[in-house]
């Protein structure tokens, strides 16, 4: 008879903290709490305000005694990352910095496999835009297929057992229910759903909704996470604005290899009390 092992992986998880020019130490707090907590955090894009360099200078600055502890700090760009024209800029100055930022890579910390991607719009379902007519609706709508590209891409090369997607842009339209009907076309993409699906993830972090739905479920049941901060506030307003996962995996490995969500590990999802 064998005894069981089990290791506990905490992911501190977080979306839009748009840091400004003037946000210095206004996130400090917030990411010394994220790492007190957990062993790995996420940033689920709009990292900064208008895609500045300068802003992402003052991100740096908040994160560094985060970094410096070497908690790994894994992230994806937002559209807001993108505003100021130089994304690849901001996205060094971040990587400068110890943070992994994932645009179609995957990465293993911890035995937990993280594949991530920006995402893009286009809209939900049987509602989603379709590649037809102008060469400008051609061309949006194949930004969001290179996106579910990138992402199906990334998730292939894990071999980890348990599968985070990171991604800025909602995969289902139950996470951004709240928003105007108007705009749910430029809140995400269902075509991000297919690999998500397909890969069997354990869970989807996602932001951009910032008045979107905390929790939802893809057509394959995979639970997809909004971590918007604006939203995380007004839904947890006691509690600091960052969402926990922690996973619960066992040591020893099954039969098969392969252990399906449910099984030998345990979802524990809950917005963390200050420590
Ligand atoms: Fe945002
Ligand atoms: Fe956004």
């Amino acid at each position: 008879m064998t005894s069981k092992v089990t290791e506990v992986v905490r992911i501190a998880a977080v979306g839009d903290v748009h840091c400004t020019r003037t946000s210095d130490g206004t996130l400090q707090t917030l990411f010394a709490q994220m790492s007190e907590c957990a062993d790995v955090i996420a940033l689920a894009g709009d990292l900064v305000d208008y895609g500045l360099a300068e802003e992402a200078h003052v991100l740096v600055r908040e994160l560094g005694a985060t970094t410096k502890a070497k908690i790994p700090v894994v992230a994806v760009l937002g559209n807001h990352d993108f505003e100021g024209g130089v994304p690849d800029i901001v996205k060094q100055i971040l990587c400068d910095a110890g943070v992994i930022v994932l645009d179609g890579e995957a990465i293993e910390i911890k035995g937990v496999g993280f594949a991530g991607v920006k995402g893009f719009c286009g809209g939900f379902g049987r509602r989603a835009l379709e590649p037809w007519g102008e060469a400008s609706i051609k061309s949006f709508v194949k930004e969001a297929l290179d996106e579910a590209l990138k992402l199906e891409s990334a998730l292939a090369k894990l071999r980890t057992e348990h599968r985070i997607a990171l991604m800025h842009y909602a995969p289902i339209a139950a996470t951004v229910e709240g928003e105007p009907l108007e705009i749910y076309p430029f809140l995400g993409s269902s075509r991000l759903e297919d690999p998500i699906n397909r890969y069997q993830v354990h869970a989807v972090l996602h932001g951009h909704a910032h008045h979107g739905s905390p929790e939802g479920r893809t057509s394959a049941n995979v639970p997809v996470y909004n971590v918007s901060m604006p939203l995380l506030k007004r839904h947890f307003p006691d509690r600091p604005p960052f969402r926990i996962l922690e996973l619960e995996r066992e040591a020893s490995p099954s039969t098969n290899g392969h252990v399906g969500r449910g099984e030998a590990i345990t979802d524990r999802i809950g917005v963390a009390t200050p420590a």
